[in-house]
């Protein structure tokens, strides 16, 4: 299972808004299965599709530490269909965002449906973290990053390093 190159900002790919997944076929497994590879290898705690350069609703997470038993969660189709109360995220990152965290200000309780990578309805109540990573990787499958959601002041001075590091390289 190869390991897939993230697509990082400013790169316009990340700005895609997914397609629902109509057929759960054994390419979208082993898209799972790269994805999970990928996000493992990096590492991170969540990666949507989008972020390898695939236009897919599709997300994947796993919220435990290295330490623990890996508990791979997948989540196809997502939607929030409620949300409730405000969260500061703090230090949110982005495996999309190199070098950079900020507070985020996020639902403090989310519910969210979608469907397993076997088709099965999945009904998610989140709150605290887990809350955090799936508004964050839902996020992406409209288009939008984490920096979207800080105040403009703070994503100018990211855009401005951006520009400087890819002078550079
Ligand atoms: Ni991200």
């Amino acid at each position: 299972m190869p390991i897939l190159k993230v697509i990082t900002y400013p790169d316009k790919i990340l700005r895609k808004p997914a397609k629902l997944i109509q057929d759960i076929d054994g390419g979208i497994q082993d898209l799972i299965n790269d994805m999970a590879e990928t996000m493992y290898a990096a590492p991170g705690v969540g990666l949507a599709a989008i972020q390898v350069g695939i236009d897919k609703s599709l997300l994947i997470y796993d919220l435990r530490s290295k330490e623990e038993k890996r508990s791979l969660q997948v989540l196809i189709n997502p939607s929030i269909i409620a949300s409730e109360g405000t969260f500061i995220s703090e230090d949110e990152g982005c495996l999309s965002v190199p070098d950079f965290r900020a507070n985020v200000k996020r639902a403090a309780t989310i519910l969210v449906e979608g469907v397993d990578r076997k088709g099965n309805p999945l009904r998610i109540e989140a709150d605290g973290f887990l809350a955090v990573v799936l508004q964050h990787e839902i996020d992406h499958l409209s288009g939008k990053l984490f920096i979207d959601r800080i105040s403009p002041l703070k994503r100018e001075l990211y855009k401005r390093h951006m520009k400087k590091k890819l002078k550079r390289n």
